[in-house]
């Protein structure tokens, strides 16, 4: 008999922690200085010069493009934004209670048995199938989301961004300028995050050269869950619990005491602060003024306060989903659409990562280490008790 258990030393990372999976040139963070590139450029100056198109175009091609490349490639965006008549249809069907990630996950792959180039294989084919997808993400939601509200759907207009045609297709009404670059700046923050869980999903998928769509519909059940991309409608939850700002420091006490965790803080990568909370932070901040509505924002940042004094030694601070709730509940976006939103933005991610890793592919294919029996007799059931 071979060896069944491991001898000598081995190397465990719990939840791969530290563990490097791959090369990659698409983003990179420093979790000690809180600092965040795609492609070499900081987040901060894509958040204040960029929008999502061109910054999809430069997770996804690994440059900015020029003008006449990014013209054509928004152009390719809208005009794949329309959903298979089938697709639509079965959307009126689904019913109006499962959590939208999970109709999410449907419909994407249902879209997918009815993309024309689902047989390309070739670069051009899977560019663009990948561009379809990210397309057409926003419009499953806002569809599902009008159906199940009573209302008629929306469809896209071709003269909107991709930021601004979803609140348009959501609300049934053009948004202003402002509130449609507040959104498109968190759509560029959520956009790519190095080899998180869902990415990670989507990798393994891919690395087993099944195609795109299965490697999407990976990366979509793995950041429903509420220790990843789940966090930010929670975050909401917990302020309304919470209820006013003179509360948060029982609450937060009370919750530490029982080990029960705060959503919205603590970052595998991140020991300090996530410049993408840092970001959103700004915009709750300018919404709750702008709509004179302080509450949230007043919770939010008693219970940052709070944290950072208790856990802060620990490299606890808030990450990307504490703030990007209060920003959405200022832009009408429903709180459970909250995750379908952040997969809407990291869909290109997603892609990215899919797309670098094939193109020098193997599979993934980790190890656990034993730690059970090494010899259990059969015991028939007859004699189980
Ligand atoms: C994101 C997260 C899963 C990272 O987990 P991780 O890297 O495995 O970190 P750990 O779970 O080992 O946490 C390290 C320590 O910090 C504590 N901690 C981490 N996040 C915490 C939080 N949000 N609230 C309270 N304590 C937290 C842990 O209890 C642990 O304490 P211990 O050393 O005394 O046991 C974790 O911080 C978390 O659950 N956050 C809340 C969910 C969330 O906001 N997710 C969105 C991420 S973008």
């Amino acid at each position: 008999m071979g060896v069944l258990k491991d001898t000598g030393q081995i190397e465990y990372s719990r939840g791969l922690e530290g563990v490097i999976a791959a090369l990659s040139s698409i983003s990179a963070i420093d979790g000690t200085q809180g600092k965040l590139i795609y492609r070499g450029i900081p987040i901060e100056a894509l958040a204040k010069y960029s929008t999502y198109e061109e910054t999809s175009y430069l997770l996804l091609y690994g440059e900015l493009p020029t003008k006449e490349n990014l013209e054509k490639f928004e152009r390719e965006m809208r005009e794949l934004r329309n959903l298979p008549e089938k697709v639509e249809e079965c959307l009126k069907e689904l019913p109006p209670d499962p959590h939208p990630m999970d109709i999410l996950k449907v419909a994407v792959a249902h879209a997918a048995l009815y993309d024309p180039d689902r047989q390309r294989a070739c670069r051009e084919g899977v560019m663009r199938k990948v561009i379809r997808i990210i397309a057409q993400i926003p419009t499953i939601i806002a569809y599902y989301h009008r159906t199940r509200s009573g209302k008629e759907v929306v469809p896209p207009d071709p003269e909107l961004g991709h930021a601004a045609n979803f609140l348009y297709m959501l609300h049934g009404k053009r948004p202003d300028e402002e509130e449609a670059k507040i959104f498109d700046v968190a759509l560029i923050l959520h956009a790519e995050h190095g080899l998180n869980a869902s990415t990670f999903a989507a990798m393994v998928t891919a690395s087993t050269l099944s195609d795109i769509n299965s490697a999407i519909v990976s990366a979509i059940g793995a950041l429903k869950g509420p220790l990843h991309g789940g966090a930010n409608e929670r975050v909401l939850k917990m302020l309304d619990e919470i209820g006013s700002a003179d509360k948060a420091e029982e609450y937060v006490h009370n919750a530490l005491k029982e080990k029960r965790r705060i959503m919205g803080f603590g970052h595998r990568v991140y020991k300090t602060y996530d410049p993408r909370a840092r970001i959103l932070k700004e915009y709750a901040e300018y919404l709750s003024n702008k709509y004179n509505d302080r509450k949230y924002i007043e919770i939010g940042e008693k219970i940052e306060e709070i944290m950072i004094r208790e856990l802060g030694k620990k490299g606890i601070f808030p990450n990307v989903d504490f703030y990007s709730g209060i920003v959405y509940h200022f832009l009408g976006i429903p709180r459970d659409l909250f995750t379908p939103v952040f997969a809407m933005a990291r869909s290109v991610g997603w892609a990215a990562h899919v797309c670098e890793y094939t193109q020098n592919n193997r599979i993934f294919r980790p190890r656990a280490y034993y730690i059970g029996p090494e010899y259990v007799e059969y015991n028939p059931i007859e004699q189980r008790r």
